[in-house]
C-alpha cells in the first residue's frame, strides 16, 4: 500500500472530537538547497534527491482559523489574506491545493476556513516564499487533523505528515519541516530516505554547519520570466537529464562527508556547482532561458576573487532566481559583513542564519 492510500484510509476513519472551532498558527522558515531538486515526475516527486538547510529570519507566519459548517458541504469554503489584506491570486492557489488533498484531508469540506499568512521578509525582495508559505499551512492542516483524530501517535508521525502535505503544495517546501538541515530523495546512501516527504538531516552534520550564515544579495525584485513549476517540466526531455542525475549522485555522496566532517572546501565546490548546474539547466532547456543577471555574475565574481584574496571560506548558492545567497561560518562574520559593505551601495541584503525550524504559536 502506498503512502498515500495509508493516509487515505486512514482520513476515511468515522470517529472524530467534536470540534466546532479551531485556531491553529505556524511561523515556517524557507530553506536554502546544497543540492538541488529541479524535474519532478508523476505527483510532485523529484527526479533526484536535494538537502537543505533550514533558514531562520526568512519565514512565513501562518494562522488558520476552522469554523464547523452547519450541515453537509462538498465545496471548500477559504478566505486567503496576505498581511491582512485580501489576496485573491494566492487565495486561487491555496483553494486548488486544498481541493487535491481532500482524499487525505476530508475535514476541510466540514469547515469554513479563514487563512491569513504574512511574511517576515519584504514581499518585493524577490524571495521564494512557496518553501515557508506551504510549510506553514501543512503544519496548520497537521495540527487541525491531530485536533480532530489525536492519531498522530508522536512528533515523527506528525512531521512526517505535515513534509508530505507541504511537498504537494511545492516540492521544496516539504525540507522546511525540520530545523537545520533536511534530506528529500530515495537515496541508497541514506535508508530511510523517500521521495514521498522530506527527513530530519541535522544530527549528522558539524556545528559549523548549524550556525552557518546565509546573507542574501539581492539582485532583482521583479517578477521571474519563467516559473519553477515550468522549468521542472522542461527537464522531462532535457538532453542534459541523465548526466544531471549522475551528477547528483556524486554531489551528494561527497555532500554527505563534508557536512559530517566540517570540509568547507568541499562543501563550497559542491553548492557553486549545484547552482550553476541549476542554471546551465534553464539555459539549455528547450526553450532555454536566464534567471541570472550580469549582475549575478559580477557578484559571484566578487565573491570568487575576495575569498581567494582574503582566504575566507565564504561560497554562493543560488535558487531558481538571480539572488545571491552567499553562506559562511559564523566565526568570518566580520570580514564577510566588511566585503559585504564594499559591494555597490544599491545591492539590498537580507541576513540570515541557519535556523531551528517551524515554531507552533497557537
Ligand atoms: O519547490 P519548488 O517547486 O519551488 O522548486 C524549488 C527548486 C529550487 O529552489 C531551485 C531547488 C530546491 O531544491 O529548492
Amino acid at each position: 500500500m502506498s503512502l498515500r492510500e495509508k493516509y487515505v484510509k486512514a482520513a476515511r476513519r468515522q470517529s472524530s472530537n467534536n470540534v466546532d472551532s479551531f485556531t491553529s498558527r505556524w511561523k515556517s522558515p524557507s530553506n536554502i538547497a546544497l543540492i538541488k531538486y529541479w524535474g519532478k515526475h508523476g505527483n510532485q516527486l523529484p527526479i533526484n534527491p536535494s538537502v537543505s538547510l533550514t533558514l531562520s529570519e526568512c519565514a512565513t507566519d501562518t494562522t488558520c482559523q476552522w469554523v464547523r459548517k452547519k450541515g453537509p458541504s462538498n465545496a471548500i469554503d477559504l478566505t486567503f489574506s496576505f498581511h491582512g489584506n485580501p489576496a485573491p491570486t494566492f487565495e486561487k492557489r491555496i483553494k486548488s491545493y486544498l481541493e487535491s488533498i481532500t482524499d487525505l484531508c476530508p475535514f476541510i469540506h466540514d469547515y469554513n476556513l479563514a487563512i491569513d499568512s504574512s511574511n517576515s521578509f519584504p514581499h518585493s525582495a524577490g524571495i521564494a516564499s512557496s518553501a515557508s508559505g506551504f510549510s506553514a499551512l501543512a503544519l496548520s492542516l497537521t495540527s487541525m487533523e491531530d485536533e480532530l483524530y489525536e492519531d498522530l501517535d508522536d512528533d515523527d508521525d506528525y512531521r512526517t505528515k505535515a513534509s508530505y502535505l507541504a511537498r504537494l503544495g511545492s516540492g521544496s517546501a516539504c525540507r522546511s519541516i525540520y530545523g537545520k538541515a533536511a534530506w528529500w530523495g530515495k537515496s541508497h546512501l541514506i535508508e530511510e530516505s523517500t521521495d514521498e516527504y522530506a527527513i530530519d538531516f541535522s544530527g549528522d552534520i558539524h556545528d559549523d554547519f548549524k550556525s552557518m550564515r546565509d546573507s542574501i544579495l539581492i539582485v532583482s525584485s521583479g517578477e521571474k520570466p519563467v516559473s519553477s513549476s515550468r522549468g521542472h517540466h522542461l527537464m522531462e526531455f532535457h538532453p542534459y537529464r541523465h548526466d544531471r542525475i549522475e551528477q547528483v549522485n556524486l554531489h551528494l555522496k561527497d555532500m554527505k562527508v563534508a557536512l559530517r566532517t566540517g570540509d568547507l572546501e568541499r562543501f563550497g565546490q559542491i553548492i557553486e556547482q549545484e547552482a550553476l548546474s541549476l542554471h546551465a539547466l534553464m539555459m539549455t532547456s528547450t526553450p532555454g532561458y536566464f534567471l541570472v543577471t550580469g549582475k549575478s555574475i559580477d557578484l559571484i565574481n566578487s565573491i570568487r576573487a575576495f575569498r581567494e584574496s582574503e582566504s575566507v571560506p565564504c561560497y554562493f548558492t543560488l535558487d531558481a532566481g538571480p539572488n545571491i545567497h552567499l553562506l559562511y561560518p559564523k566565526k568570518f562574520e566580520n570580514p564577510v559583513m566588511e566585503f559585504i559593505e564594499s559591494l555597490d551601495s544599491d545591492t539590498d541584503v537580507l541576513h540570515d542564519q541557519v535556523g531551528v525550524g517551524p515554531v507552533q504559536l497557537k
